[in-house]
């Protein structure tokens, strides 16, 4: 097993087997490519020298250096030419049955040292080694597309890998220069399984009527840093796609509620809706752009006394200057007059319990999301009795600096805190469940999804105590299970420990 690696060998030379090949030659291992189809080698290896000559004209190397890749590159017409491989890498078909039956051939062919690696995203790898008679050598090496850009691999050991090959798997991934996480074999792995709540959440929140999807694409990007919203992210992907992972990991973890899936989906993709592919999912495509309505401009409004919740006492102090800014009157003492806004800041509540609770009128309520502060796009909720001119008397004063506002309908938490919330929790508890190391977690989530932050630094960004609160009030208001706490958060919350603090 200890011998090292020099040629490896990949099946598939789809999307991600051409995408392998590249960053290994560029490792400098030789490499041997066979694919089922006649010319999909070729094309393979067409693509890839684009690539480098591009990268010669850009003179990020010299010809001398793409000619010695090139020359890296070989086709295999058989796969008895891949004998002697140190290590095959399959992307074919994402079947279980056509990967087991690969490598129940290749276990025939190669050296007893070779080893076999499998890029699946979604297959159990230690179902595919059962196959073997060795599945001792078999391991999990999952690529993102495009793999030369996306700088991670996950290294998923079955149940019966031998570490010293799950080491050599780890060391070949660095030495393409990519993040190796190492994860237990999971449905979703790691990054899968942590991006669950993404969409789902958002999905639900569109499903309950608190706003539209442009709105929560607008909201998740301004006031939560991610590079874009679900609903851009969906029609990116194309819900031909992303409807079956979401399906296939909610089943995968026997329905667990934290990654339930939306009927909307499944209604959309019915209707050809599948996104950017399809000129239209939940945005239509005009030449590959989407078409955008215009944020809604802030109506006028005449200033009226404004009142504060002291719950929050940060959050009312940067109200009350924003208030005083804005050069609007504001009202001291415990209790409102009858003609002032009265504005709220819950965390995982709504608008109306939370004008309930503190035994205010629902009617000249708004609530502000504080999570992310105020220096940032706002995001305003109303309860189903808001008057009118108090919720436009609200959107004025907050526009009125010209940061972008949102007003939503009530929702048990804003469209941030929830989406926030839950991928915190989902977060948690992956590292509950010990599927890897929690910074691990994190780096793998930042590469792999693009978030600002992996899911528990989020928490400690956002605050695991307030996260927690979020979750407690969701669950309590809804009595749905998908906002349970993960042992993980509560712990660590109630303890005032950092979130990535791994003890017994
Ligand atoms: P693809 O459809 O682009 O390429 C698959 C290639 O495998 C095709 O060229 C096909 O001719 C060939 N092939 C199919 N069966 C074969 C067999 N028995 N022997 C030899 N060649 C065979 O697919 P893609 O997207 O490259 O995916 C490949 C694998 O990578 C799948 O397991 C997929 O789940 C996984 N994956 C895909 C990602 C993606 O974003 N596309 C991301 C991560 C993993």
């Amino acid at each position: 097993m200890s011998k090292p690696i020099t040629t490896i060998g990949i099946i598939g030379t789809g999307a991600m087997g051409r995408g392998i090949a590249q960053i290994a030659a560029e490792a400098g291992l030789r490499v041997k490519l066979h694919d089922t189809r006649e010319d999909a080698v070729s094309e393979a290896q067409t693509f890839i020298n684009k690539i480098w000559t591009r990268g010669v004209e850009k003179q990020r190397f010299s010809q001398a250096r793409a000619d010695e890749m090139i020359s890296l590159l070989e086709e295999a017409r058989t796969l008895e030419a891949m004998a002697e491989c140190d290590l095959v890498i399959e992307a074919i078909v994402e079947r279980v049955d056509a990967k087991q039956a690969l490598f129940k051939q290749l276990e025939q062919i190669l050296a007893e040292h070779a080893i076999l690696a499998t890029n699946t995203s979604s297959l159990s790898v230690t179902e595919i080694a059962s196959a073997c008679t060795r599945p001792e050598r078999v391991i999990g090496l999952h690529f993102f597309n495009p793999v030369p850009l996306m700088k991670i691999v996950e290294v998923i050991p079955g149940v019966k890998t031998n570490p010293e090959v799950t080491e050599a798997a780890e060391a070949l991934g660095q030495r393409f220069g990519h993040f190796t996480a190492r994860t237990t074999d999971t449905p979703g792995f790691l990054v899968n399984h942590a991006g669950r709540a993404f969409g789902t959440e958002a999905l639900r929140i569109l499903s309950e009527g608190v706003t539209d999807h442009v709105t929560i694409d607008r909201l998740l990007k301004d006031q939560g840093d991610f590079r874009m919203g679900p609903f851009t992210l969906l029609d990116l992907t194309g819900l031909d796609v992303s409807h079956s992972v979401m399906e296939s990991i909610y089943h995968q973890y026997y329905q667990e509620p934290r990654f339930r899936p939306s009927p909307l989906t499944g209604q959309r993709l019915a209707a050809g809706l599948l996104g950017r592919k399809s000129g239209e999912g939940f945005y239509r495509y005009d030449n590959g752009q989407a078409v955008l309505p215009e944020e809604p401009t802030a109506p006028s409004a005449k200033p009226m006394p404004v009142w504060i919740s002291a719950e929050d006492t940060n959050a009312n102090r940067a109200l009350a200057s924003m208030v005083e800014a804005a050069g609007w009157e504001l009202e001291a003492g415990n209790t409102p007059s009858d003609k002032a806004l009265c504005l709220l800041t819950p965390y995982g509540e709504d608008t109306t319990d939370c004008a309930l609770r503190q035994q205010l009128n629902p009617a000249r309520c708004v609530a502000i999301d504080m999570l992310a502060g105020l220096n940032k796009r706002r995001c305003l909720m109303t309860s189903p009795v808001t008057l009118a001119v108090v919720r436009d008397a609200a959107h004025a004063l907050f526009s009125h600096d010209g940061m972008p506002v949102s007003v939503i309908n009530d929702s048990t938490g804003f469209v941030l805190q929830r989406v926030v919330a839950c991928i915190v929790n989902v977060g948690a508890d992956i590292a509950q469940q010990r599927v890897a190391e929690p910074v691990i977690i994190d780096r793998a989530v930042e590469l792999g999804l693009g978030y600002p932050w992996g899911p528990l630094a989020m928490g400690e960004h956002y605050g695991s105590q307030r996260i927690l609160t979020i979750l407690e009030n969701l669950l309590a208001a809804t009595g749905d299970p998908r906002y349970r706490p993960s042992p993980w958060l509560r712990r660590r919350a109630r303890l005032g420990i950092p979130l990535n603090v791994t003890s017994a």
